[in-house]
Order: structure tokens, then C-alpha cells, then sequence
């Protein structure tokens, strides 16, 4: 009766081991050979499904958003829920102002951007030219003539140097696969006294339904900014569930 009792329970236990880790967390044996010439990251096999495997300062890194999604990024409720324009008129832009929109997808901030600075300039970035090309389609169709859309690479926005008033980033920074070397290239490509502010869902608030790896604690980004000598500047609590985090390129 016992080693059957004992089996039983074996089974049940792996049973439960296999269901829990199908929910949240996968296995990635490839990922363990891209280990790279800089120490800055850590490579998991067991990790969240949402993310890559791959840890930064403590963070496991997340999924890219497909541009099949884009109209995800599109979506009414956003305007509800991000503030767009609360986002914008907290940067204070000048009219002649050289903006960045890193991660840009299909350029829902972009388009608002380039409005408050008709003399200036929006560079759209982004990895996947598919979101690129909407960008372009939305352009042309809106007649825009104030946004160059910029196909960056995982690890270089390919912006000239010194030429960037503001870079905005949101709900981007934290699916950067290459997080050090983005923001080493991008503290390149701000003028010195220009601004990096970054938008990310609140990590810290567990009631946030938004996946954990999609959301960062204030904490963790001053961690991350830090580590390219940028100088926390304010933190602005004014959207519903985002920080808004403002750093000065010394
Ligand atoms: C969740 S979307 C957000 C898009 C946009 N910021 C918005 O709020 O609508 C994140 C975007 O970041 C882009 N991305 C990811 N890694 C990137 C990188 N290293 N450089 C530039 N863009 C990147 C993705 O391709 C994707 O379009």
C-alpha cells in the first residue's frame, strides 16, 4: 500500500511541477550559447515566458513585440489609459526641438510629437522596418513632412551624434535586447544637457494588469540610467499607470 501511496503522490507532485511551469516560466537551451563578450548580462535557462532568458542588473529582459501587433499600439482605449498628450505637454518641447522616439512602432507618439515642434524634428526608430514602413504609409497618406523614420539596430539607434534635444521611450526600454549598448549609443546621440525620459508601467502596483515583464519600478530604471552616467533628474506620477521618468545627459 505505501509505494503506491508514495507513486501517487510522485505523480501528482510532477504533475503540478509540469503545469505551473507551462503557465509561467519555459525552458531555452540556445540562448545559454549567445553568451557575449560583455559581462554586463546573465543568461537563464528557466525563465519567465515572456522574456528572452537574458538578465540585465537583475531583470530578465522581454519579448520584442511583433509588428503584427501594431494595432495593439493603436488602440482607442491608449488614450484613456497612457494619456498621450499629458506625456507630451510634460516634456515642455520648443517648437524647434529634435526629438527621438525610440521604439516608435507604428509611430502613436511619433505623429503627436511632430506637432509641438512644427520647426524642429521627430527621428522614429525602430528595429522592425515593417513598423517603419506604416510609419512612412501614415506620413505620406497625413502629409507629415517632419518625421524621418530611422531603422536602428538591437543595439545602435544609428543617430548622429551630439543631434537630439529629448529621446521619449515608451513601453519600449524594457524589450531592448541589448539595453547597455542602446543607451550608451543614445547617450551619444543626445546633445549634452538633453533629455531621456522614459514611460513604463509601474511594477511596483501587482494590480497593474499588464505581463510583470512589461513593467518597471522606478528603482530599477535609476539603476539602469545610472549605469551610462546619466543624472536622474524627476520622476512624474501623472498617468493613470505609468512612471514617467526624466534623466539630463550631463
Ligand atoms: C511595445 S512597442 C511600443 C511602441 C511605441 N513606443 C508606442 O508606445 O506605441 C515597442 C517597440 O520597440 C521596438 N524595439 C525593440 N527593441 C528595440 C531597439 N533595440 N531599438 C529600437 N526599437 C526597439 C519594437 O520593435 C517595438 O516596435
Amino acid at each position: 500500500m505505501k509505494p503506491l501511496k508514495t507513486l501517487i503522490l510522485s505523480l501528482i507532485l510532477l504533475l503540478a511541477f509540469f503545469l505551473i511551469g507551462s503557465q509561467s516560466f519555459t525552458y531555452d537551451a540556445s540562448l545559454i550559447s549567445e553568451k557575449n563578450s560583455k559581462d554586463y548580462y546573465q543568461y537563464h535557462r528557466f525563465h519567465s515566458r515572456d522574456g528572452i532568458g537574458k538578465f540585465y542588473l537583475g531583470r530578465e529582459i522581454a519579448k520584442v513585440m511583433g509588428h503584427q501587433e501594431f494595432l495593439w499600439l493603436e488602440r482607442p482605449s491608449r488614450e484613456q489609459q497612457e494619456k498621450p498628450l499629458k506625456v507630451i505637454e510634460s516634456l515642455n518641447l520648443n517648437p524647434r526641438d529634435i526629438i527621438a522616439d525610440i521604439g516608435a512602432g507604428s509611430g502613436y507618439f511619433s505623429f503627436r510629437l511632430a506637432a509641438f515642434v512644427p520647426d524642429g524634428k521627430v527621428f522614429a526608430v525602430d528595429i522592425q522596418p515593417e513598423m517603419l514602413d506604416i510609419i512612412d504609409f501614415l506620413k505620406e497618406e497625413n502629409k507629415i513632412n517632419n518625421i524621418d523614420t530611422v531603422l536602428g539596430t538591437i543595439k545602435n539607434p544609428n543617430l548622429p551624434q551630439n543631434s537630439v534635444d529629448t529621446v521619449l521611450m515608451v513601453d519600449a526600454y524594457h524589450e531592448f535586447e541589448y539595453p547597455r549598448e542602446m543607451m550608451e549609443n543614445l547617450v551619444t546621440a543626445v546633445k549634452p544637457g538633453g533629455r531621456i525620459v522614459l514611460a513604463e508601467y509601474r511594477r511596483e502596483n501587482p494590480l497593474i494588469a499588464i505581463k510583470t515583464l512589461h513593467k518597471m519600478t522606478e528603482k530599477q530604471v535609476k539603476k539602469e540610467m545610472n549605469q551610462v552616467g546619466l543624472t536622474w533628474e524627476k520622476t512624474e506620477e501623472i498617468l493613470p499607470q505609468q512612471h514617467l521618468i526624466f534623466f539630463r545627459k550631463p
